[in-house]
């Protein structure tokens, strides 16, 4: 028997994105964002309030870069999406966490965080009913210990946090239980 959870958006699991930026100043912010996906092999879709600073950011710099955040760093993530940088000058800094600049956009990668994307802004979209940003992933870096022997990221070792917006909770990643394209041909 179903019950009727009202007209959410019900997606699970949603991703914690680190979406780190440089204003004019070259100052760092980062903000935490769960309405993120690939739209496309090589770009991604960012749904961002035009407000926040992040989003004037990316205007000016036309580039971030998109990390995904892990259990060790739970309190920093949380953080950059409760704080904006459009209020607080030094958000980053008070975040204790360290950048370095990308080598390939002008964006910031923050230290700490295992797996991150380097992207250059593609355009800003909006229609009646969609606001997003869709960037270029430039290269995909990811720390040595997070990789498995093929060279592929071990989602594990890496310790990524998903968001079930459910509950709003970050969640640990369970365990593998299917192969895609792999399950399914049993039916074939
Ligand atoms: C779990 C979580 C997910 C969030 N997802 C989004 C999102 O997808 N899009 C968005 O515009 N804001 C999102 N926010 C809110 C921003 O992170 C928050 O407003 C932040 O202060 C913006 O920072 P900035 O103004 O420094 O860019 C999220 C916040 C949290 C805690």
């Amino acid at each position: 028997m179903f019950k009727s959870l009202g007209n959410n958006a019900s997606v699970f699991p949603m991703p914690v994105l680190m979406i780190a930026t440089y204003d004019e100043n070259r100052v760092v912010d980062v903000m935490n964002a769960a309405w993120g996906m690939n739209c496309d092999p090589d770009k991604l879709m960012l749904c961002l309030t035009g407000t926040h600073k992040t989003a004037k950011n990316l205007r000016i710099s036309k580039a971030c870069t998109v990390a995904m955040a892990d259990r060790a760093h739970l309190k920093e993530a949380d953080f950059f999406g409760i704080a904006s940088g459009n209020k607080m000058a030094d958000k980053f800094e008070k975040s204790g966490m360290e950048a370095v600049k990308s080598e390939k956009v002008n964006a910031p990668i923050i230290k700490g965080f295992p797996i991150v994307m380097e992207c250059e802004l593609l355009e800003e979209v909006e229609t009646e009913h969609l606001h997003c940003f869709v960037v270029q992933v430039v290269d995909t870096l990811a720390e040595e210990a997070v990789l498995k022997e093929d060279g592929k990221p071990c989602i594990h070792k890496a310790d990524l946090v998903l968001f079930n917006q459910f509950r709003a909770s970050y969640m640990a990643v369970g365990e593998k239980v299917g192969q895609a394209w792999g399950e399914g041909k049993a039916l074939l």
